[in-house]
Formats: structure tokens, C-alpha cells, sequence
């Protein structure tokens, strides 16, 4: 279950609480589960823990104030928000739960809490007395209405003598619920297929043509279409990146290698995820033994490589298929193009390359145009994990009416329109 939070951008909010030492053990855990965490302290949380503890066990600084010039350059309130896949507040004081309650922003990760728009939760810790005063209980229930997530508290002994509720969750406990909060369901049920990555073309035993393409976008979406909920086989060509959990993967070379794998896997596929950049052309004849270099020019001859879209497209037209475009100009249009032209459902217009760096290759942030015959929308400049949630839930949107109107249709095909 720990293994969705691998990969995840988290924001660990620290407030003043007796507890605020077992947020090192949430921190260790986070990073243990392959998240990246930042940890946000309330300058009363700075007083139970230092922030050297946060930030060797991070690995990254600690951010404790707002109106510190040097910290808002770098990484800001508004910057931490739009880093953060969730954030979550461990332990959460009375004080804070209050703060955020009324929606203020004068300490930091209160501001983070409202320029965010990610899942947020909080785990209060506080005295049993504190915790079942009318004020707290108002603002608890004031935040769930505001679809804040609320984790514990639990019953039990406390710090300071008595007994009832209000302890701190154990941050295992807290671990798994957070982790339910990438899993959407959304996807429950389906296969998807994805292809990522480059492909490498031999040229001679030892050269090869290939491109740019780091295969994060692709195994960022299987990732992404796992924790929805659907059985994922990534077909991935040669990168630097560890298998994404729950992910079958099946490792190719050659676009010829990544066509023959695809079409095996075909007749276990609902949906095709066409994130590969597949080189267009091979060498024609591979040479046997290493090309000696010569003063005189090399001319190699190229065969074109099967289109796997439009042949994937072709051959099972009852799989809902998702393609890339990656261009570096007229990016939508060429993408319309795209669509037409292999009949899919819908293609992921990506600029690629140019001066002030868009996303797309190696990079890990990305924005992408989806065009579908019906629509256009545009995920704005994110993390790659946070551009792959989003292609996700758009894909598990569109597909059950592409379904349904695929099955009306061949019904009409088959027993002409029902009378009116
Ligand atoms: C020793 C000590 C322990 C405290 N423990 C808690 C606690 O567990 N929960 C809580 O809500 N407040 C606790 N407080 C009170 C908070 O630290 C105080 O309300 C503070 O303003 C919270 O600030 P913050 O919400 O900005 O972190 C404690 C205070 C002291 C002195």
C-alpha cells in the first residue's frame, strides 16, 4: 500500500505539539516509501524539534518562515503549494487546526494550506480536554465539510497524565491513509498498456541511433494509472529509471522489439498509452563488425519503423488509444493532425526542446495540450507525477462514453436505428 507514495511530492506541515518528535519517524517512513518530503515548522513546533533533525532526514532545508526575502525567492509559500502532490499537518495543534480553520495566512504553513489545491490532512495531537472542547470540535467539523482529511486522533495515555482521546495517530497508521489518497479507483478494473522511452536503432555493433526522450512521462502516467486502480504493462525502451510499482515491465530495444511486444500484449488492452518516441527509421542493414572510420563521407540507408499507434489503432479499434505529440513548433495543430490522421481517441500535444525549457524531455516538470476530436484542454507547467494524475483521470473520464457510444454505433450497424 506504501508503494503509492513512492515518487510523491509531499509537504509535511510540524506544528507546537508534544508529539511534533514523531514526525521525524513520518519523515524517515515518507522517504522510505520513495517520497520526496519538505517539512514546514511553525515556530512553535521549532521549539519541541530542531529543524536540523527535519533537514537530515529530508534531506532537504526546512522552511519556517513567510516573510523571509531569501526563502520566498527560492521556494515560496505559493512555490511549496504547487510543489506538493499533498500536504499533510503531523502533528496538527489546536492552535493551527484553528488557524486554518478561519483560512489565515499569516504563518507559513497556513499560507501553504491555503494556496494549495491538493489533498490536505491533518492529525491533531492535544490534551483530551483540548480536543473535545466545542471550539476544536467546531473547527474539525468546519475543516471536514471543507473536505480537509482528518487522520485520528486516538484514544489512549497522554503526555500529560491523562487518559482520552486526542494521541497522535501512529505514523504508520498515518502512512496508509495518506497513501489512499493517490488511489482514485478511477481506472478499476482496466487494462492498460503503455509504451515509454526511447528506442535505440544499432547502427554497428557498438553505435546507435536514438533520442532525447528519458521515459519519465510514460513511467510517471503508468504509475499513475496503477494507483487509479487498472493492471498496467509498460513496454519501456532503454532509460535510467526504476520499474514503477504494481507495473508489469517489459524491457525492449528496438522500435521493431517495442511493435512486437505491443501487438502480443493487444487482446489483454482496454487502453493504449503511446508515450514511447519511437525512432521513425532504422539503419536498413546493421553492420556485423564496428564501421572502421574513413576520410570519406558514411551514408547510411533508413527503413521506416511500423507506426505502433496507427497500427495498434488498425488492428483492435475496440482499444480507446491515447497518443504523444512531441514537437518543438505549432505544437496543437500538428497534434490534430496527429489524431485525424491515426483515427485515436485522443493525443498529448508536448513541446519539446527550445530556449526557456516548456518541460518535456529529461526535464521533470511538463505541460501538455489533450486534444480529442470533442475537446482541447491544457494541464499548465507541473511536475511530471502531477501532469500524469491529471492525463489519468481526463483518459478515465472520456473512456466509458467512448465505450458506450462505440457500442451504440455497432448496434446501429448491426440492427439499423431503433424506430422513434
Ligand atoms: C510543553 C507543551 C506541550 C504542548 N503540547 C501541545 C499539544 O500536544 N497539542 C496542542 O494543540 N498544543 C500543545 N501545546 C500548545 C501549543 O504549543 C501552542 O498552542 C502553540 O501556540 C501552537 O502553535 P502552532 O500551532 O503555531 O504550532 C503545548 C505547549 C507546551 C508548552
Amino acid at each position: 500500500m506504501l508503494e503509492r507514495l513512492a515518487n510523491k511530492h509531499i509537504v509535511l506541515g510540524v506544528t507546537g505539539s508534544i508529539a511534533a518528535y514523531k514526525a521525524a519517524d513520518i519523515v524517515r517512513r515518507l522517504r522510505e516509501a520513495g517520497s520526496e518530503v519538505r517539512v514546514v515548522m511553525t515556530r512553535a513546533a521549532t521549539e519541541f524539534v530542531t529543524p536540523m533533525t527535519f533537514q537530515a532526514l529530508s534531506g532537504n532545508p526546512v522552511h519556517l518562515h513567510l516573510l523571509d526575502a531569501q526563502a520566498e525567492a527560492a521556494m515560496g509559500h505559493i512555490s511549496l503549494a504547487r510543489w506538493a502532490d499533498a500536504i499533510l499537518v503531523a502533528p496538527a495543534s489546536a492552535d493551527f487546526l484553528a488557524r486554518l480553520r478561519q483560512g489565515r495566512a499569516d504563518d507559513l504553513l497556513s499560507a501553504v494550506c491555503l494556496a494549495g489545491d491538493v489533498p490536505l490532512a491533518v492529525a491533531p495531537a492535544m490534551n483530551q480536554r483540548m480536543w473535545s472542547d466545542r471550539a476544536t470540535q467546531e473547527n474539525i467539523q468546519g475543516l471536514k465539510s471543507r473536505g480537509i482529511l482528518l487522520f485520528g486522533p486516538e484514544d489512549g495515555s497522554q503526555a500529560c497524565g491523562e487518559t482520552g482521546v486526542g494521541r497522535l495517530q501512529e505514523p504508520l497508521q498515518i502512512l496508509t491513509q495518506l497513501a489512499e489518497v493517490f488511489s482514485s479507483g478511477a481506472l478499476d478494473g482496466l487494462r492498460v498498456l503503455l509504451t515509454a522511452g526511447p528506442t535505440r536503432e544499432p547502427i554497428d555493433p557498438v553505435r546507435y541511433i536514438s533520442n532525447h526522450s528519458s521515459g519519465k512521462m510514460g513511467y510517471a502516467i503508468a504509475q499513475a494509472a496503477a494507483e487509479a486502480g487498472a493492471r498496467v504493462t509498460l513496454i519501456s525502451g532503454p532509460v535510467a529509471l526504476s520499474p514503477p510499482p504494481s507495473v508489469l515491465t517489459l524491457p525492449v530495444v528496438t522500435a521493431l522489439q517495442m511493435f512486437e511486444c505491443v501487438v502480443q500484449q493487444l487482446k489483454h488492452t482496454d487502453i493504449f498509452i503511446a508515450t514511447a518516441a519511437v525512432a521513425d527509421y532504422r539503419v536498413t542493414e546493421v553492420a556485423p563488425q564496428k564501421i572502421k572510420k574513413t576520410s570519406a563521407p558514411l551514408t547510411l540507408q533508413l527503413s521506416l519503423n511500423p507506426d505502433i499507434l496507427g497500427q495498434v489503432k488498425q488492428q483492435a479499434p475496440h482499444i480507446y488509444c491515447v497518443g504523444f505529440a512531441a514537437e518543438t513548433e505549432q505544437v496543437v495543430p500538428r497534434a490534430r493532425i496527429k489524431l485525424q490522421q491515426k483515427g485515436v481517441e485522443m493525443i498529448a500535444a508536448n513541446q519539446v526542446g527550445g530556449e526557456n525549457n516548456l518541460g518535456g524531455f529529461s526535464s521533470d516538470n511538463n505541460s501538455l495540450t489533450l486534444c480529442t476530436p470533442e475537446s482541447e484542454v491544457t494541464l499548465a507547467l507541473a511536475p511530471k507525477a502531477k501532469i500524469a494524475r491529471e492525463l489519468i483521470t481526463h483518459v478515465a473520464r472520456s473512456y466509458p462514453l467512448w465505450r458506450q457510444t462505440r457500442k451504440a454505433s455497432a448496434q446501429i450497424l448491426r440492427f439499423g436505428k431503433p424506430p422513434l
